[in-house]
């Protein structure tokens, strides 16, 4: 017979397939309102954070068990950080928070295209605001490094300033903060990754970060000439890491009837779009990079990491498979490692880069 702890953990994948099943049929944001529940009640994979001498990795001075990381999004509010530091990731990302807390843009604002493994959301930042983000921050036990995601309020009259006053108040009780200026659902958000907005909202927020980290998230649909410009922004405010890639406006080859919806695409169909963005930059800095977009294999996340990603990131392919891939991710990303004679995954950061560009 199975130790208990196996028992447990076999039931549990169980009840998740059963529970995505269920979820599936249901709207997407009830489902995730759900699924964080779910969490918050332990009914969630916990194998702990999954490591190995090849999976431990640095990461801007922080020390991750693997390189697998939860994207902004998934846990807007902060309220399942404990479960999921238990699901198997290296990492967490939660947030956008605001100063000010907001409802975001009306429902429904989250579209599951299932043929095309994808998402389509247009939230716009609704969360709690940086006040109660930020008790449970303070309060919340976490097995690994835990980052916030920084946004501004839709109605502020200084959206710059925003992202330092959400730094300002929540530096001591995270590990790092992305400046996240990509987001394809907040108007104008995204004229602030032009190089003169850019590097003033970038010394803004390093004043106000203490000894907190500072990643740079961007967006996928920049044209090489811009992030080559972010790149040298990048460089010159000494950002710890540069995040690619956040959604993309781009439709292409979609097949799902949702597929005209607005707001940001994630999933499968951004997986090289993302990757490419990721090569270049990391052709251009020295700086480390996090891969983000359409990652739902350990495959995958290998292929980010050998086109230059130091880590990755990965939401939409948890809203298919569930949480249980993210072991399943981790897991595989070991064999390959050794497969390929890789000691470490910082030996095979950017081993096949050129293959991108
Ligand atoms: C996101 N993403 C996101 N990114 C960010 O920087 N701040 C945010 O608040 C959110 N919110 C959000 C909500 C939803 C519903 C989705 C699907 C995505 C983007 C996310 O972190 C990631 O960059 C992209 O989704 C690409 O990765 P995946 O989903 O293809 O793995």
């Amino acid at each position: 017979m199975r130790p208990a702890n196996e028992r447990g953990f076999v039931v549990k994948q169980l009840l998740e397939q059963i529970g995505l099943r269920a979820l599936r049929r249901t709207d997407p944001e009830t489902a995730h309102v759900l699924g964080i529940k779910a969490l918050q009640n332990g009914l969630a994979p916990s194998p702990g954070p999954i490591t190995s001498d090849r999976l431990e990795t640095h990461l801007a001075g922080m020390s991750l068990p693997n390189p697998v990381g939860l994207a902004a999004g998934f846990d807007k509010n902060a309220q399942a950080i404990a479960p999921l530091s238990q699901a198997g990731f290296g990492f967490l990302e939660v947030g956008a928070a605001t100063p000010l807390p907001q409802p975001g843009n009306p429902k429904p604002r989250l579209f599951r295209l299932t043929e095309d493994a994808a998402a389509i959301n247009r939230f716009g930042f609704n969360n709690d605001g940086m006040e109660v983000i930020g008790a449970r921050l303070k309060s919340v036990q976490s097995a690994v490094p835990v980052g916030i995601n920084l946004g501004a309020n839709k109605t502020s009259d200084d959206r710059a300033a925003d992202f330092s006053k959400v730094m300002a108040h929540l530096h001591d009780v995270v590990d790092f903060a992305t400046v996240n200026v990509s987001s394809p659902n907040t108007e104008k958000l995204r004229d602030l990754q032009g190089p003169s907005a850019l590097a003033a909202l970038l010394a803004g927020v390093m004043e106000e970060r203490g000894t907190t980290p500072v990643f740079l998230k961007i967006a996928p649909d920049l044209s090489e000439s811009e992030v080559t410009d972010i790149a040298s922004v990048a460089r010159n405010a000494k950002v710890d890491a540069i995040i690619a890639t956040n959604t993309t406006l781009a439709r292409e080859g979609l097949r799902s009837v949702q597929a005209g919806e607005a707001g940001g695409l994630s999933g499968q169909p951004l997986f090289i779009q993302s990757t490419r963005v990721l090569a270049q930059l990391s052709a251009q800095v020295d700086i480390p990079l996090i891969g983000v977009g359409g990652v739902s294999s350990a495959q995958q996340a290998y292929a980010k990491i050998c086109a230059g990603a130091s880590a990755v990131q990965l939401y939409t392919g948890l809203v298919f498979g569930g949480l249980s891939l993210v072991g399943e991710i981790a897991r595989g990303l070991d064999r390959l490692l050794a497969r390929d004679g890789f000691a470490s995954v910082s030996d095979a950061v950017g081993s096949r880069r050129e293959d991108w560009l």
